[in-house]
């Protein structure tokens, strides 16, 4: 009998056409998440969840699974994801790094020019009619980029990549992560320093920390009000990383000049969060990863986690490798 695979969402065809090759593959062929009660329901006999990051993997919908051998994320981060419980359920989880880094990094640098040069807010302008008088010495003037100084806060696989693309722009790069990465400095010619400094000195700041207790909230009121008036914050991480309210605050009252962001505290998020009526923010609807190249890689890349999994090999992109001692691999022949 072939192993069983529940699919929550619609994902690129390669993933589907992988798993199908030695799976039953149950397919949720549509964009929206499930609801909670339809993911509960469909769990139960399962032997394998593909999800994507908006279907939470709690204690609750784990113990639903009783036959449940591996959950496999299209994304990198898996902070809806349950790791504790899962392994010490015997619960193998993929996840799908590295090949979305250069993605979210070009994606991060969108952003970051995006609101730095008030690219939005002049594209509107023309299309509203606004744009009145030829060309003004004064009209919507921007922030450079070139030269300036770029901090880093999380220096993984998207924090190098990003950082890596500023020495393009000749710029000074500050990075914190709770690893120091004299690798990195070496290679990049950047500088480790506390979050403090980074906040103080930076002309651009952007986070790339995975969302977990210690780092939910990390930018705040206290924080926002530390950063250069003239900064550009950037999120292309999680949403609650950045205390939204205090970042609406902090562009309403020029604490700091704007931001970039693909993620947010709910998502979607309410069309009329006050954040939205600001003109200096750029935002994005969680598409950082989305380009149709990386998102086929991913589709695929979690569809062999499981995959390998569900053979008993060990797959290359664990999220919880202790859980081999939970449930050691056994060798299963699929057709
Ligand atoms: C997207 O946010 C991901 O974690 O892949």
């Amino acid at each position: 009998m072939k192993p069983v695979v529940y699919v929550t969402r619609k994902i690129p065809e390669v993933g589907i056409k992988l798993l199908k090759e030695c799976c039953e593959v149950r397919y949720r062929d549509e964009v929206p998440p499930p609801s909670r009660e339809e993911l509960l329901e469909a769990v139960k006999d399962v032997d394998a969840i593909y999800c994507t990051l908006n279907e939470k993997m709690d204690k609750e919908l784990i113990d639903k699974a009783e036959k449940l051998r591996v959950i496999g994320t299209m994304s990198v981060g898996f902070d809806h994801i349950d790791l504790e419980y899962a392994t010490s359920k015997g619960i193998y989880v993929v996840h799908t790094p590295g090949v979305l880094t250069e993605t979210v990094a070009d994606h991060t640098w969108a952003l970051m020019m995006a609101a730095a040069r008030r690219v939005v807010e002049a594209d509107n302008m023309i299309r509203k009619g606004e744009w009145t008088v030829p060309w003004a010495p004064t009209m919507l003037l921007g922030h450079d980029i070139y030269g300036k100084v770029l901090g880093v806060i999380g220096l993984g696989r998207i924090g190098y990549a990003v950082a890596k693309r500023a020495k393009g722009f000749n710029m000074k790069i500050l990075y914190y992560d709770v690893y120091r990465r004299e690798d990195a400095e070496k290679e990049l010619g950047i500088e480790y320093a506390s979050i403090e400094r980074i906040l103080k000195e930076a002309d651009f700041v952007t986070v790339h920390v995975p969302l977990t207790p210690k780092t939910r909230g990390l930018i705040g009121e206290k924080e926002l009000k530390i950063m250069k008036k003239t900064a550009v914050l950037v999120n292309t991480a999680r949403g609650p990383v950045i205390d939204q309210k205090a970042l609406t605050k902090a562009l309403q009252e020029g604490w700091i000049a704007a931001a970039g962001l693909d993620v947010f505290e709910k998502e979607p998020i309410d069309p009329d969060d006050p954040l939205l009526k600001l003109k200096n923010v750029v935002v994005t609807p969680h598409i950082a990863s989305a380009s149709h190249d990386t998102r086929n890689k991913m589709a695929e890349m979690a569809a062999e986690g499981i995959i390998k999994v569900l053979r008993g090999e060990k797959p290359d992109n664990l999220c919880n490798p202790e859980v081999i001692n939970v449930r050691p691999l056994e060798k299963v022949k699929m057709i």
